[in-house]
């Protein structure tokens, strides 16, 4: 039996056995995927741009909104040990994965429209760009401002001998509900993206 499990069932204070340490792997593949970002900004194929765009804003908005209406629903209704013994799984690995995602769609987005000439654009086609670029900044700075930070409070509040259930839990609210806020906006931003292939 895991550790997850044989704790769910008794009623084992949760300590640091129950929430493991960031693992720095996390770091390696967030590496990889900047440098697979930076090779196609450099090389300034078209295709390549594209997919590594692509691919980063749909694992992005897709995991927001699994998050935030499929994995916050279930955390609600499980007991409050198999919650603790998701959550301090789950963030760790969040907090390497969602930035990345994030700093990649964002990076790469802006480039693309470079290379494609979306920069150029003359008023009032330029408004969807600035809408891309005004979401993309709101996209950030909730990322950074409250996700972030309150992704760490879990995953610190986690490891204390006796971490307080009451103060997770109103994080963990705060943080689903923002994800799915997230998931939200992005949805406007592939309708700007559908926009943006089709001709503005
Ligand atoms: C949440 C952030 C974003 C997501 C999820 C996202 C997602 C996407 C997707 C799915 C496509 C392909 C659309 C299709 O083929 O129908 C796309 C294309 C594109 N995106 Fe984004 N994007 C994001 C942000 C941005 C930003 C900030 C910019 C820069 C202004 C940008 C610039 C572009 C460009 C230039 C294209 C290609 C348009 C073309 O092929 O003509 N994106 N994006």
């Amino acid at each position: 039996m895991s550790d997850a499990t044989s704790q769910a069932g008794t009623a084992a204070p949760f300590g640091d056995e129950s929430a493991p340490p960031i693992g720095l792997h996390g770091l390696l593949w967030s590496a990889l995927a900047v440098a697979v970002m930076i090779a196609a900004i450099v090389s300034e194929i078209p295709w390549f741009l594209n997919f590594v765009h692509v691919m980063a804003g749909i694992l992005w908005t897709g995991i927001d909104l699994f998050m935030g209406f499929v994995v916050g629903p279930i955390l609600k209704v499980v007991s409050l040990d198999t919650r603790r013994a998701i959550i301090s799984r789950l963030m760790p690995r969040m907090l390497f994965l969602m930035p990345t995602l994030a700093i990649v769609t964002g990076t790469s987005g802006w480039y693309l429209a470079k290379l494609l000439g979306f920069l150029d654009l003359a008023y009032p086609q330029f408004w969807w760009v600035v809408a891309a670029l005004t979401i993309i900044v709101l996209l950030t700075i909730q990322g950074i401002g409250v996700l972030l930070p309150t992704n760490l409070r879990v995953y610190f509040e986690l490891r204390k001998p006796h971490p307080d259930g009451g103060r997770i839990g109103g994080w963990m609210r705060k943080y689903v509900i923002v994800t799915a806020l997230q998931g939200t906006m992005q949805i406007a931003m592939i309708v700007i993206m559908a926009r943006f292939v089709t001709g503005l």
